[in-house]
């Protein structure tokens, strides 16, 4: 399949990997660009720059195929050395950023300095438009349904995107409850040129995660998530567990005078626990309600191949067959 998307970044298939936090390492990285898709490191999950090259260089053993490395700018309790990132990242001739969190707009001269394409993920039409002014590529346009940071406007894909393709000239992507071919053609239906999946890649069996990670997003239904954080407008949708029973606990008892602190222990250093100890427990970790869709563990080219042969299936034989039967019974009447 060719869209606007394969073309700019280089790829066989219009499907990219979301950045993930401790999950965008190497392996899965690597493993979906060498099945056509663009693979996306979490440049955050290394704790220095220099760590972040040196698991670039990792993914460049793995993969001669294009990636992209992921820069989050989100309210986070440490300040990230964003520019020494960025010229990490430069120097090792990654050439597309996923931007995500707050606008880039201060790094954008450095980014393109590199040559580096840039997709910034938002999740309005506002930021999406803003995004284009300030010159990123394309946008990664992420719906209410999505895993991790939805926004504060509660706006599902079904409108969502429609409205993204309404406003916008850059090519963007569907995010957020993607899983499947259907995800996949009903994006470009309503108007994106490819799709990012989070949640879904965690099923693989490349995601570098632990066993129990993947067995709870297989045993949970679409509706075992939750939101978290909105009294802070730092809204994140999460997995349900006791972690995040007791953060919901403290937000009713806090209500709008809650604070970061009050829920520190159970959203900060969390990460590690889940995604390698597998502690289901531990507290908030993002995930998507698309989880409801996910019922296999396949290795990530399956998965791939998968969508794009049941995508070709939807279009030419179940879409087409619809307008077939159509003119049949039209000539029928006639
Ligand atoms: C476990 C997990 C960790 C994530 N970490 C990040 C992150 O560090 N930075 C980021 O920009 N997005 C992050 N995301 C969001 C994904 O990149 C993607 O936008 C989102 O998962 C799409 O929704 P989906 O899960 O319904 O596919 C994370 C998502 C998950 C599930």
């Amino acid at each position: 399949m060719k869209t606007r998307i394969t073309d700019l970044f280089g790829i066989a298939h219009p499907i990219i990997q979301g950045g993930m936090h401790f999950v965008g390492l190497a392996e899965l990285a690597s493993a979906v660009s060498n099945a056509g898709g663009l693979g996306m490191i979490t440049g955050l999950t290394q704790r220095t720059p220099e760590l972040l090259a040196k698991e670039i260089a990792r993914c460049q053993e793995m993969t001669d195929k294009p990636f992209g490395v992921n820069l989050t700018f989100l309210p986070t309790f440490a300040n990230p050395p964003y520019p020494e990132y960025i010229a990490a990242i430069a120097e090792a001739g990654v050439k597309v950023v996923e931007t995500a969190g707050r606008s880039p707009e201060e790094h954008m001269s450095g980014l393109k300095a590199a040559g580096i394409k840039v997709i910034h993920k938002c999740t309005s039409v506002r930021h999406a438009l803003k995004a284009e002014a300030i010159g990123c590529d394309a946008v990664s346009v992420d719906g209410f349904e999505c895993g991790g940071h939805p926004g504060e406007d509660d706006v599902p894909n079904m409108i969502l995107l429609p409205r993204a393709a309404e406003e916008l000239s850059i090519p963007f992507v569907a995010s957020g409850g993607m899983a499947d071919a259907r995800s996949l053609v009903a994006a470009l239906a309503l108007g994106a040129e490819g799709m990012n999946m989070g949640t879904r890649f965690i099923a693989t069996k490349e995601a570098p995660v632990h066993d129990n990670v993947k067995q709870a997003i297989l045993k949970a239904t679409e509706l075992d998530t939750s939101l978290i954080m909105r009294p802070l407008r730092n809204t994140e949708r999460v997995l349900n567990n006791m972690g995040v029973s007791r953060i919901r606990e403290i937000e009713q008892d806090k209500g709008v005078a809650l604070t970061i602190d009050d829920i520190h222990d159970l959203v900060a250093g969390v990460y590690p626990k889940v995604m390698v100890n597998g502690d289901m427990d531990a507290g908030a970790w993002s995930c998507g309600m698309v989880a409801g869709l996910i019922h296999d563990i396949p290795t990530v080219r399956e998965l791939i191949d998968r969508i794009m042969a049941e995508a070709d299936r939807l279009v030419h034989q179940r879409l087409a067959s619809l307008y077939a039967y159509r003119r049949t019974t039209l000539l029928e009447r006639a």
